[in-house]
């Protein structure tokens, strides 16, 4: 028996080696970390249960049947980050350059259709060199059950990815399908086709870093949420965005006491609008200012800075953050902003996480390259991803609330449950100047009587009780009282029911 049970250790310790001491090493030399160490830093100490340690690829072409590397490239199981169940494959680059084999895939399916049954989220730490060029389709097949599996939990349990070295080809559409994408600085990539291919097909020159590191995608195409620099950050942060999200769809994200009193009024927040209307302000100061202990943890910060989005927490219960920032682009919607905005108001919806809107904005942004890019479909997302959430939503308008975009930013008629408005709010199809330009267009010569009639305009309009007189608005509210009124409006929403009428899917104009 003593014999067995050190043969088990023996094996196991092979297992643990993955693609060998050379290979680690490399691995360490290029500021990587393997993709066990990779797990120990993500899970709490002592907490990871593996499982398949012994799985092997059944391949047999290209010599393959005499390179056998238990484990297959990839480290799956489950343990637990802050107490909280998690699943977890961390892709090991030493074997094989984590290229995904049948049994590696079979390993991921395993592991995601186990956390469905249990509903605990999955975590995909990425770095790999695509499909086992040996194993030709089996490895497509592979990739296509993880993507049916990664759709099938889409909504029911969250998906967090994490790239952290190669992601190339069709491996790039498991993350794609995930809730959030994280990416480490110069050491991770992601693309469709790479450079060389590029090179062949449009005559680009450009680097991996260029087309896909973690900058890009953080900055230009939007695919990725946050960009770190390097392993530990990153995985530390992956362990600070686990305390925000609820297990599964079923569950209530983590609630944790805070000694930041409800009813914190903050003066400060009276003079945070400008007199003027035109000058900008930094939106996150109030968002800092209103939540928990000022901790905002803000997604995709450097790609469409004109919306603000990301979780905090009031009172202890974790909220989703959405707000126009007048600081960038004068808080316009535009076609970035309005996705970025609608996937996240989804991902609120999915998971029972209520949304606390921040209002300023002076429309939906002009122009042909948004109208040619399409901006009516893409304005459409936020529109219709607010229309269709049924979480609690709050929402207080700060300054402006123009046309179109005062009804898309989670205005009563789409179901807002609480509307307030700062007193200085300007709720109207649009600023007094334009408005006044185009009602008294024969007028144009007179600036005179342009600027009596813009005047009216605005003491008519330029201001949030004309809303409230309907009820658009449910309260006018002293900004520095804004915590208190959302603490107590979410208090109120606590048990909110609602539900849409059954179908098999709405169709979101994509
Ligand atoms: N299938 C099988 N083995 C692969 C592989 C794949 N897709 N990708 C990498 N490997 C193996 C390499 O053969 C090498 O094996 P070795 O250590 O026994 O020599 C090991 O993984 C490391 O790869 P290497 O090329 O030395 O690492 P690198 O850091 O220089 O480059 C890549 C990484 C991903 C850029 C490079 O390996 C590559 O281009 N891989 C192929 C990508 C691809 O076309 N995939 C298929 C389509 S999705």
């Amino acid at each position: 028996m003593k014999e067995i049970l050190e043969q088990l250790e023996q094996k196991r310790a092979a297992a643990r080696l993955g693609g060998g001491q050379k290979r680690i090493d490399a691995q360490h030399k290029k500021g990587k970390l393997t993709a066990r160490e990779r797990i120990e830093v993500l899970l709490d100490s002592g907490s990871f249960e593996e499982w398949d340690m012994f799985v092997e690829h059944r391949c047999a072409d290209f010599g393959m049947d005499e390179n056998h590397i238990p484990g297959d490239g990839v480290v799956t199981g489950y343990g637990t980050i802050n107490g909280r169940l998690v699943f977890v494959f961390s892709q090991d680059f030493t074997v094989f350059g984590g290229a995904l084999s049948e049994a590696h895939a079979e390993k991921i399916c395993k592991l995601m259709d186990q956390a469905m049954k249990v509903g605990a989220p999955v975590i995909g730490l990425n770095d790999s060199g695509g499909a086992r060029i040996q194993e030709g389709v089996a490895s497509l097949a592979g990739y296509a059950e993880v993507f049916q599996r990664n759709v099938m939990a889409s909504g029911v349990v969250p998906q967090i990815s994490m790239i952290m070295g190669p992601c190339a080809g069709g491996a790039v559409y498991s993350p794609a399908m995930t809730d959030f994408i994280f990416m480490v600085k110069d050491s991770s990539y992601m693309f469709v086709t790479g450079p060389e291919v590029v090179k062949t097909v449009t005559h680009e020159s450009v680097t991996a870093e260029e087309l896909g590191g973690a900058v890009t995608h953080t900055s230009k195409s939007g695919v990725a949420d946050l960009a770190f620099e390097n392993d530990v950050e990153a995985l530390l942060m992956l362990r600070r965005l686990y305390n925000y999200i609820p297990s599964n769809n079923r569950e209530k994200a983590p609630y944790r006491p805070t000694l930041d009193p409800v009813d914190r009024a903050d003066k400060s927040l009276d003079t945070l609008v400008p007199d003027n209307a035109n000058k900008p302000y930094d939106m996150k100061e109030l968002i800092v200012k209103t939540v928990d202990d000022g901790e905002f943890f803000e997604l995709q910060p450097d790609y469409a800075a004109n919306i603000v989005i990301g979780f905090a927490r009031m009172d202890g219960n974790v909220v989703g953050i959405v707000a126009n920032q007048p600081l960038v682009l004068a808080g316009c919607l535009d076609i970035k902003s309005s996705i970025k905005g609608a996937r996240f108001v989804r991902f609120c919806d999915a998971f029972n996480i209520p949304v606390v809107t921040f209002v300023d904005v002076p429309g939906f942004m002009p122009g042909t390259s948004q109208e040619y890019g399409g901006i009516i479909k893409h304005g459409a997302k936020l529109l219709y991803a607010y229309a269709e959430c049924t979480v609690p939503k709050i929402t207080v308008i700060t300054r402006k609330a123009y046309g179109g975009a005062y009804d898309v930013m989670s205005s009563k008629h789409l179901r807002g449950d609480v509307n307030l408005a700062w007193p200085n709010a300007e709720i109207a199809v649009m600023g007094a100047k334009g408005a006044v330009e185009i009602i008294f267009r024969e007028d144009k010569n007179d600036p005179e009587k342009l600027a009596a009639k813009e005047a009216e305009y605005k003491a008519r309009f330029a201001n949030p009780f004309v809303a409230g007189a309907r009820g658009f608005i449910d309260d006018v509210i002293q900004p520095h009282e804004t915590r208190k009124r959302i603490c107590r409006s979410l208090a109120m929403l606590k048990d909110k029911k609602l539900e849409n009428p059954w179908r098999k899917h709405g169709n979101i104009p994509l």
